[in-house]
């Protein structure tokens, strides 16, 4: 591992714990009179987590993916967020599961689903890889969450930092010298 890195989760514990996420939103979708689910995908670091998940699934589903950045600075008050790919699907009336990387601030997932609530699915929820409570600006709590984490810059398994570590099969802590 790169001297810049230091180990949080191992692969395999992220195999564990994306397989007892699965079981947890199957069980909870099989409730629910479901259809088809419609995933959303955030791009770009959702990719990993959102490709090992699907295939945990037992329900029918479809998949979509939208690309978001934040309005640079005017993110922090404002919490707007631009769209760079939206979705291709209606979800006018479907059962919709987001799923993102990592919720910091919560203020990318609060504008967005602020927006595909205006579009009336039948249901929307939030299923983050990853949830760093600590940095909240805005209440937001993810309906499936997988781990908690501390207030670090983390990188690996779908999340970067400058576009670099994605590739990386476990999720590490970026060291002070790189940090942004
Ligand atoms: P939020 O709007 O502040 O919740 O920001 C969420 C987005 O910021 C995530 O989807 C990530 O793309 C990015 N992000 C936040 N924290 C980290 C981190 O520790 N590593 C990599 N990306 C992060
Ligand atoms: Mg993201």
């Amino acid at each position: 591992m790169d001297d810049s890195l230091a180990l949080l989760i191992s692969d395999n514990e992220l195999k564990q714990k994306v397989e007892e996420m699965g079981r947890k939103i199957n069980h909870f979708y099989a409730g629910q009179d479901v259809d088809e689910l419609v995933i959303i995908g955030i791009l770009r670091g959702s990719f990993i987590f959102m490709a090992d998940l699907v295939r945990q699934l037992s329900l029918p589903l479809e998949l979509d993916f939208m690309d978001v950045s934040s309005y640079g600075k005017s993110s922090v008050t404002t919490g707007m967020v631009r769209i760079l790919k939206d979705i291709s699907e209606d979800i006018t009336n479907k059962h919709v599961l987001l799923v993102e990387d990592i919720v910091d601030s919560g203020l990318t997932l609060k504008y967005l689903s602020k927006i595909l609530w205006s579009r009336s699915p039948r249901s929307l929820r939030i299923c983050t890889l990853l949830n760093k409570p600590s940095r909240r600006q805005v209440e937001l709590e993810p309906d499936f969450c997988g781990f908690l984490v501390p207030d670090e810059f983390i990188v690996g398994y779908g999340l970067d930092f400058a576009g670099k570590y994605r590739e990386l099969p476990y999720l590490a802590i970026l060291k002070q010298k790189e940090q942004p």
